[in-house]
């Protein structure tokens, strides 16, 4: 339970564990506390389903967004491999970062593109830049088609963002970090089901069942990947940590100039 107590200017917070902390407002702690109850309050009432980029329906929090266009812009990947198209909106966000940046192309994969959305990312200004599969993301099929787009030497940054099972992201681990050069970077999304289980809309098994544990399990035997956490290339407060639906969702591979 959190209450936020403005006269007094603190946020007091009753954990699931029945610990107890009071913070002042002004402080990192307290934003991070009303922060985590938004998140899950977001959850339950589909916030993340109520944004468009460039016309298409992203299913991302906007401040993930802008984490992930400081990862671009940081990265500069020549083809940015992303798993889970839905409607094409995180698609045309990468597309269109690539574009800004002047490189880059999108490698979009779904094991069930609608037809309204594969016509509207066909008919987009930035179509060009994207390329599409249909096929299950860690199917030996898909993997092989991906790899046959993929010219040598290429830097690639793949989006994990299609079926959020431990064993499902672990195989996708596994088969798209191994596009990943020294150096460079794979991303895991939605990170957060760990800390919503219980909620409406999840499942009773998301404690253990969710991408945080496949993460771990990848970690546990591909040393050369460590979570990175990357420090805000703008800050002037006193928050450190994102607002993220995917937590530890950045794994560096070691290596590179
Ligand atoms: C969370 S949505 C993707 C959202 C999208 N990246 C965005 O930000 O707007 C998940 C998508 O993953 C797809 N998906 C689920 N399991 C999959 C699998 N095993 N292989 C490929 N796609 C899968 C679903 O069809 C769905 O479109």
């Amino acid at each position: 339970m959190l209450t936020i107590d403005e006269a007094r200017g603190e946020v007091r917070i009753v954990r699931a564990d029945g610990t107890r902390a009071a913070y002042q407002m002004d402080t990192a702690d307290a934003f991070e506390a009303v922060s985590a109850a938004w998140l899950r309050c977001g959850w339950d009432v589909k916030y993340v389903y109520s944004f468009t980029w460039l016309g298409r329906p992203v299913i991302q929090l906007p401040e993930d967004l802008l984490r992930m266009q400081e990862l671009l812009w940081r990265e500069r990947p020549d083809v940015v491999v992303e798993t889970g198209v839905a409607h094409g909106g995180s698609l045309i966000f990468h597309a269109s970062i690539c574009a800004l940046i002047g490189a880059g192309r999108i490698i979009g994969i779904d094991r069930d593109i609608r037809t309204p959305a594969r016509e509207a990312i066909a008919a987009h200004p930035l179509a060009p830049r994207i390329t599409l599969i249909e096929g299950d993301s860690a199917a030996l099929g898909t993997i092989k088609a991906v790899r046959a787009l993929i010219p040598p030497g290429a830097r690639v940054l793949p989006v994990l963002d299609s079926g959020h099972t431990r064993a499902h992201v672990r195989a996708e681990l596994d088969a798209y970090a191994t596009l990943v050069a020294p150096g460079g970077c794979i991303v895991v999304c939605d990170g957060i089901m760990a800390a919503l289980a219980g909620a409406p809309r999840s499942q009773p098994d998301w404690g253990w069942n969710n991408p945080l544990a496949a993460i771990d399990d990848f970690l546990a035997v591909n040393t050369d990947f460590h979570v990175e956490e990357p420090d805000f290339p703008f800050n002037e407060g006193v928050v450190r940590r994102r607002v993220t639906y995917s937590p530890r969702g950045v794994l560096r591979r070691e290596g590179g100039a």
